[in-house]
């Protein structure tokens, strides 16, 4: 049976989608390894938020092309197979398949090809085929199932590619999203479920929102936690946020990316919000939800960043207090619209400054909300043994912290949820006790 390595970058979008190619590829006959001398076909699933994420997959495809030649077949899938099509295919020869994310479901047909000796690209947009349900995501030794709700963006924030890249939006029939709800806990023994999307808040089918897809999968017996990804502050509302404290198996976790906390930066970015309307959000959130955990994005080092706007974001970071941040330095991405700015450009070393700070703050706020949860008690749903010692566990909080405690009795339980006591912390993870 052919072996082929799968190669992951980038979102929970793009590991959904490389799970359901693995899940594909399995039932056409074909075997998965993580070895690369055994492997026989590369799949690159790969990610263009930022140019360094492009270079990466450039370099890597090098590095196969140097030690096998032609000896492997290489093909590549995702966002950047979608941003350049044909010309990545033309401009990289070496290449086998060219693959968009709206065409994963060719994969099979792409590598039968390919090793029949023939080239196969395809970045159209196969709508009909996202309504397809998908129950066949090879989930194996996961805890968490990934299941796309929305597809594509049609924000343009001026930043960013993904739009080009994933497309127009494309909300999914409940129903379908259902059947993998279903699947996922009864078939494969999955009990958390994370619904995922460029911004889940747009979901709009048949006259159903978010909100009541969120309701409707949380009532599902056995679904044991709920989780989702991402939000625009701009569509975030209070009736979601009470269909979240309604649902104690929905996780109160809100990842509500600001991206800046200066207003000119925001209107040149297109986000359709002001610093103010945010902090509203945040407040609304917080006065319902007392106990929840929130996370954010930002990107420092925008056209026209002056240090006034980057002190409003810093602003904003000591007074929301995350519990978590991602940070980068603005990437110029091809078609967008920052491309036409005609502000200054930010230097690399100021953007790189700017980025230092921003982070070096947010570690001391983690790791104070860390210490704060010592001696308390948390719900951690078990993943999987610890990588560096096989006697401990390692889990997840509803928050998304990880947790590593001694395995004792647990052992048996991963995929189930227990109560562990904080009992030691750094900044990114927590030790606890078994209760
Ligand atoms: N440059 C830097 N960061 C970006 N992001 C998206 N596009 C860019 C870009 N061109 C960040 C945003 C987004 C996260 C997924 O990636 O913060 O929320
Ligand atoms: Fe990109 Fe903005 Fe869409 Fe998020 S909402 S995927 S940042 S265009």
């Amino acid at each position: 049976m052919p072996k082929f390595k799968i190669e992951t970058w980038g979102c929970q979008m793009n590991e959904y989608d490389s799970q359901k190619m693995v899940g594909l590829l399995k039932q056409n006959g074909f075997t998965q390894t993580e070895s690369e001398e055994e492997a026989e076909v590369f799949i690159l699933n790969t990610c263009s938020v930022r140019e360094k994420a492009v270079h990466k997959i450039h370099s890597r495809v090098g590095v196969l092309k140097k030690r096998y030649g032609e000896g492997k077949i290489v093909g590549i899938c995702g966002c950047v197979a979608s941003q350049e099509g044909r010309a990545l295919m033309e401009k990289i020869p070496y290449l086998k398949f060219v693959l968009g994310t709206r065409s994963t479901h060719l994969i099979a047909k792409a590598v039968n090809r390919a090793m029949n000796g023939l080239k196969f690209l395809d970045s159209n947009d196969h709508k009909i085929e996202m309504d397809a349900p998908v129950t066949f995501a090879e989930r194996t030794g996961k805890t968490k199932a990934y299941i796309s709700i929305i597809e594509g963006c049609d924000n343009f924030c001026t930043y960013c590619v993904v739009p080009f890249t994933r497309g127009r939006e494309h909300s999914r029939p409940l129903s379908i999203i259902l059947n993998e709800v279903r699947d996922a806990v009864e078939n494969q023994g999955i009990h958390e479920i994370e619904l995922l999307g460029q911004n889940v808040n747009s979901y709009d089918y048949e006259g159903k929102g978010f909100a009541d897809v969120l309701e409707v999968v949380s009532n599902q017996p056995d679904v044991q936690r709920v989780r989702f990804l991402t939000s625009h502050p701009k569509d975030f509302n209070e009736r979601l946020v009470r269909v979240i404290a309604a649902h104690d198996n929905i996780c109160p976790t809100i990842h509500l990316p600001m991206q800046s906390g200066s207003d000119r930066i925001l209107k040149k970015m297109g986000r359709q919000y002001t610093r103010s309307d945010y902090l509203d959000k945040i407040k609304m959130i917080r006065d319902i939800l007392p106990e929840c955990w929130i996370s954010s994005d930002f990107i420092v080092g925008f056209p026209g960043e002056e240090e006034s706007d980057f002190l409003d974001t810093m602003d904003v970071i000591q007074s929301v207090k995350y519990d978590n941040l991602f940070s980068f330095k603005y990437s110029p991405r091809p078609r967008t619209a920052a491309l036409k700015l005609r502000d200054t450009l930010v230097s690399d070393s100021i953007a790189s400054s700017r980025l230092s700070v921003l982070q070096h703050t947010q570690e001391q706020i983690q790791l104070n909300k860390h210490l704060a949860m010592i001696n308390h008690v948390y719900p951690v749903l078990i993943e999987s043994f610890s990588k560096k010692n096989p006697k401990r566990l390692t889990g997840r909080t509803e928050g998304n912290h990880v947790v590593h405690f001694e395995a004792g009795r647990a052992a048996q339980l991963i995929g189930s949820i227990v109560d562990v006591r904080i009992e030691t912390v750094t900044m990114a993870s927590l030790k606890a006790r078994l209760l």
